[in-house]
């Protein structure tokens, strides 16, 4: 097996190939005056498997993928594993408005089209897999959020919480690897950048809380789900995600309001904390990889 990177996720990569004791190619790629891309693959695939690593955000990084699946069929890879760690256009799984695209759904198309399986990580909604037409799964970098937060000595959270039902099942996940209880706030999304989160009473009394989701992404659901609980007491908050996108001024939200923010390699950023790489070097290795 070989591992090819794109500009988008060189640091997954090179994990990925320490996991699976791969060899690792990193693509090469720059931009032409005019701001199209160009890619080149330095080294023979020739026959192989690949593992070809590239988040698809922002959207230059789509183009640099397909260019980077052409140039590898082109120089006639066996097999061709795209890994996707971030999906981006996951969040539009529906026509929201008529007239709309399926936006996860055109992705989906476009990136199986060159590829003979599929993997991504922790991907918005596990319905979107049904787009695919080929081998496709979603694994879960939750549990190597869940040993961070184990392992973190005195800021080691008492209390796991997702910030809407969308995200139960990951913070259930998480409270059992950490060994503590979990629970959930309501949130409504009123538009792209503004959401609305229920009061619940909560005992957070001098607690250290963790809330965790799968994407921060303009920080606003983490902002107002922290406030209720800083409210009610919360001593420690930490928001965990596996995909930090981190974009309109997340960052300055994030300081207000929590006292740790931590992400994954999905989307390299100097919040990234944990490498996502264990829980794709697991799924392959139990595929005989
Ligand atoms: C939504 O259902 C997701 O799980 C996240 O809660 C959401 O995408 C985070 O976005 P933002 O940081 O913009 O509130």
């Amino acid at each position: 097996m070989i591992v090819v990177s794109g500009t988008a996720s060189r640091t997954l990569g090179r994990e990925l190939a320490s996991e699976m004791n791969a060899k690792l190619i990193e693509a090469e790629h720059k931009f032409w005056p005019d701001g199209e891309q160009i890619v080149r693959i330095p080294g023979d695939v020739k026959g192989e498997t690949v593992v070809l690593v590239q988040t698809t955000h922002p959207d230059e990084k789509i183009i640099e993928l397909f260019l980077l699946q052409d140039a590898l069929r082109d120089a006639g890879v066996g097999k061709l594993i795209t890994l996707v760690p971030y999906f981006g256009y996951a969040r539009q799984d529906k026509r929201f408005n008529p007239g709309e695209p399926i936006s996860a759904k055109t992705m989906a198309r476009h990136i199986e089209m060159q590829s003979d399986e599929v993997i991504t990580i922790d991907i918005h909604n596990k319905n979107e897999l049904s787009y695919f037409t080929k081998p496709v799964i979603s694994v879960s970098a939750m549990p190597e959020i869940g040993n961070y937060l184990k392992n973190l000595d005195h800021r080691k959270p008492d209390l796991i919480i997702a910030p809407d039902a969308g995200s139960i099942e990951r913070a259930m996940v998480v409270a059992k690897i950490v060994g503590v209880d979990f629970d959930h706030l309501e949130k409504k999304r009123l538009s792209g950048d503004t959401v609305e989160i229920k009061l619940k009473k909560m005992d957070v009394s001098g607690k250290k809380i963790a809330i965790v989701d799968d994407v921060i992404s303009t920080g606003g659901t983490i902002l107002k789900a922290s406030k209720p609980l800083k409210d009610q007491g919360a001593r420690d908050i930490i928001a965990a995600c596996v995909h930090g996108v981190f974009t309109n001024m997340a960052d300055v939200k994030m300081r207000v309001c929590c006292d740790l923010v931590i992400a994954s390699d999905t989307i390299e950023s100097e919040r990234t904390r944990i490498s996502a790489a264990p829980a794709v070097a697991k799924y392959l290795r139990a595929n005989g990889y």
